[in-house]
């Protein structure tokens, strides 16, 4: 007999990510600007719930630390849209961010490498080498993907919303 799917509920998913979400240090993520108009808070929130919904019915991953890495894969604490922030951030960010939240939360090896490895391609020889590591990888393009559809979809929308207003008043 075929075994039942399990499906995803945002209780389960809280469960895991609440003794993370609800300290000050992530917190810290809501000041910044990621993909977009969307804040990093935002972004690896909604990594971390495709993640856990990628990985649901998979069999030996680790929920809890799954969806930590997810939470904390961008927990590199500064504004790179800063003219000051000279660094080539999406080269630099993963490492900077794998040693914030080793140094704020403590992760063990797989996880540290699953955070620095997370923006492969881009890093060519430097990959995921578990589980977590491919599943946050991958989950972190599909968020990126939706992030940016959605703001081109809203500046659409200002965009026919400023033509109806110019139409009304020049009627
Ligand atoms: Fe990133
Ligand atoms: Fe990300």
């Amino acid at each position: 007999m075929k075994k039942e799917k399990k499906q995803p509920t945002l209780k389960e998913f809280l469960s895991y990510a609440r003794p993370i979400i609800q300290t000050n240090e992530f917190k810290q993520l809501k000041k910044y600007i990621h993909h977009a108009k969307h804040t990093v808070y935002r972004h690896v929130l909604s990594v971390a719930y495709i993640s856990y919904k990628m990985a649901i019915n998979k069999k030996n991953i680790d929920m809890a630390s799954l969806i930590k890495v997810a939470l904390l894969h961008d927990y590199y604490l500064y504004d790179w849209h800063h003219k000051d922030h000279k660094r080539p951030h999406g080269y630099t960010h993963p490492h900077t961010a794998a040693e914030n939240a080793r140094r704020d939360f403590g992760l063990t090896a797989k996880e540290y490498k699953a955070i620095e490895t997370h923006m492969w391609p881009l890093t060519l020889f430097h990959f995921p080498t578990s589980k977590i590591g491919w599943i946050i990888c991958l989950a972190d393009k599909r968020s990126a993907h939706y992030e940016y559809k959605i703001d081109r979809m809203i500046q659409k929308d200002i965009a026919r919303l400023k033509k109806l207003k110019e139409k009304v008043k020049n009627k």
